[in-house]
C-alpha cells in the first residue's frame, strides 16, 4: 500500500526552484521517524534536490532512465503501482509534485504537515484532494520559527 508524506502550504505549495519551501525541524523529525526502515519513492527532481541517499531507507527513484546511484529505478510507473498498491507493505511516496499527482488516487494514507503560510513564488504544488473522502487524525500541532503547522494523517474511507 502507498502512503504519501508531504509538507504543504495553505495553497498546497510544495517547492520552489527544486528546493523545499518550509524548513521545520519538527517536520523533518516526523518525516525521518515515519519513513525510516521503509521504501521511499521519489521523482528524479526530488532525488536531485537531496544531498545524498536518505539513510536507513530503500531509495527508489522514478525516472525514464536508470539512476545508478539509487537503490532502484522505476521506469514503468503504472506497472509498479499495479504490483504494489494492494500489498501489506507500507511504501512512502515522498514527492515531488508530479509523483504525488500520479500516486494520489492509489494512496491509502496522506501524512500532511500543513503549514499556515503561503509562498507566492512556489513553482510546485500538491494536488487537490477532497478531505471528505478521508478521515483525519491530528498527530501534532505547533509553532516553529513563527510558522504554525499541523501534522495530519488522512486515511481514505473506501
Ligand atoms: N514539500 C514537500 O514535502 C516536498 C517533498 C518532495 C519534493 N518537494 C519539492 O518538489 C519539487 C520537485 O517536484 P517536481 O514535481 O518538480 O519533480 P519530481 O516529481 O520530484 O520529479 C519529476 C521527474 O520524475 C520523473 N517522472 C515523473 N513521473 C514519471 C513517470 N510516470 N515515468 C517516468 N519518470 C517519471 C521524471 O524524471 P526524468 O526526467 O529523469 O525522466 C520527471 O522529470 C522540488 O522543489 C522539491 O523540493 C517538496
Amino acid at each position: 500500500m502507498f502512503s504519501i508524506i508531504a509538507a504543504i502550504g495553505k495553497n498546497h505549495e510544495l517547492g520552489r526552484k527544486n528546493e523545499l519551501i518550509f524548513h521545520l525541524k519538527d517536520d523533518m523529525k516526523f518525516f525521518r521517524d515515519t519513513t525510516t526502515g521503509h521504501k521511499v519513492v521519489m521523482g528524479h527532481k526530488t532525488w536531485d534536490s537531496l544531498p545524498g541517499k536518505l539513510k536507513n531507507r530503500t531509495n527508489i527513484v522514478v525516472s525514464r532512465h536508470d539512476v545508478p546511484e539509487a537503490d532502484q529505478t522505476i521506469t514503468d510507473l503504472q506497472s509498479y503501482i499495479d504490483k504494489n498498491k494492494d500489498a501489506d507493505e507500507e511504501i512512502f511516496i515522498i514527492g515531488g509534485g508530479t509523483v504525488y499527482h500520479q500516486f494520489l488516487p492509489y494512496a491509502k494514507k496522506l501524512y500532511l504537515t500543513e503549514v499556515d503560510a503561503t509562498e507566492p513564488q512556489a513553482d510546485t504544488y500538491f494536488p487537490d484532494f477532497d478531505p471528505n473522502n478521508y478521515s483525519r487524525e491530528t498527530i501534532k500541532a505547533g509553532t516553529e520559527n513563527e510558522l504554525k503547522y499541523t501534522i495530519n494523517k488522512y486515511t481514505r474511507k473506501d
